[in-house]
């Protein structure tokens, strides 16, 4: 019997939730297929009833539609909750089942470089992303700030987050162990304007986006200046990997399919 799973977003075209789900199945025995679904603004919550009840056994959601998603499901792991947002739905008992594995992918790919205990970490960005790494990273224990071009969101967050220090822009200055971009500003092809000084201490620099044809720009003007910098591609493994697990229960190796992503993207 082939298992059927899939990936919801818009745009979806550039997508690589497939191959990687594809080198799990291939480790797992599964015969799998997993498609592509290109969202409907209108549509969307149409789409993920129509996929389940077509016999679908899991669904990845990304942008736009995790919040709309997390919105639809009837149960909702604490992550979710916290994350106000949901990237993998199965059915169970006949209920939509919701999960955010992105944290959890987050500090799995951050354990390969570093240990998060104590680390001062600066996060940058206010929206959906940062919302979602807050907690994991909490409880990993590593000390969070968070920045924001407009302050009053990145306030809004550490008044949800209690142990969340905040600054405006201007007031950044003092070293930090880690900085994580967590702005859009990556996928729009923008440059992120943080003070010069941040980097030449050089802290570990970790981009949540990932390109398919080579760094982000946040991720080369760190290496530019001598830090050691990694976008997200390992974490779009990692969290890949915890979804592959609630649907299959199955844990699958990730560093070999890590490996295979970069050489892919070099040639
Ligand atoms: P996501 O769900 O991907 O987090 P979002 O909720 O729209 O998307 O949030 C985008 C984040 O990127 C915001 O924190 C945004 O800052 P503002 O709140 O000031 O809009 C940030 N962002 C986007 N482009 C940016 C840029 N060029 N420089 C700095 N921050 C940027």
């Amino acid at each position: 019997m082939i298992v059927r799973c899939a990936v919801v977003g818009n745009p979806i075209s550039h997508s690589l939730s497939p191959l990687i789900h594809e080198q799990f199945a291939a480790q797992a025995g599964i015969a799998l297929s997993y498609e592509k679904i290109e969202g409907d603004d209108l549509l969307v919550e149409e789409q993920i009833v129509r996929f389940f009840k077509q016999g679908g056994r899991g669904l990845n959601i990304t942008l736009p539609f995790k919040l709309r998603a997390c919105d639809m499901a009837s149960i909702k792991t604490p992550r979710c909750q916290q994350a106000k947002a949901a990237n993998t739905l199965w059915m169970k008992n006949n209920q939509l089942h919701a999960d955010n594995t992105d944290g959890i992918g987050l500090i799995k790919d951050l354990e390969r470089y570093l240990d998060l205990t104590n680390k001062t970490v600066l996060i940058v960005g206010a929206g959906g992303a940062a919302r979602g790494i807050i907690a994991p990273l909490l409880t990993a224990k590593a000390k969070l700030t968070v920045v924001n071009r407009t302050f009053a969101k990145a306030k809004d967050l550490a008044e949800a987050f209690p142990s969340l220090n905040y600054l405006p822009f201007e007031s950044l200055g003092d070293p930090f162990d880690v900085i994580i971009n967590a702005t859009s500003a990556s996928l729009a092809d923008n440059q992120l304007q943080l003070p010069a000084s941040l980097i030449q201490r050089q802290p570990f620099c970790y981009d949540l986006a990932y390109r398919r044809d080579g760094p982000t720009p946040f991720v080369a003007s760190a290496l530019k200046q001598g830090c050691l910098a990694v976008d997200g591609l390992g974490m779009l493994v990692e969290q890949a990997a915890e979804a592959f697990f609630i649907w299959h229960g199955f844990r699958p190796e990730t560093e070999s399919v890590l490996a295979r992503l970069r050489h892919s993207r070099q040639a």
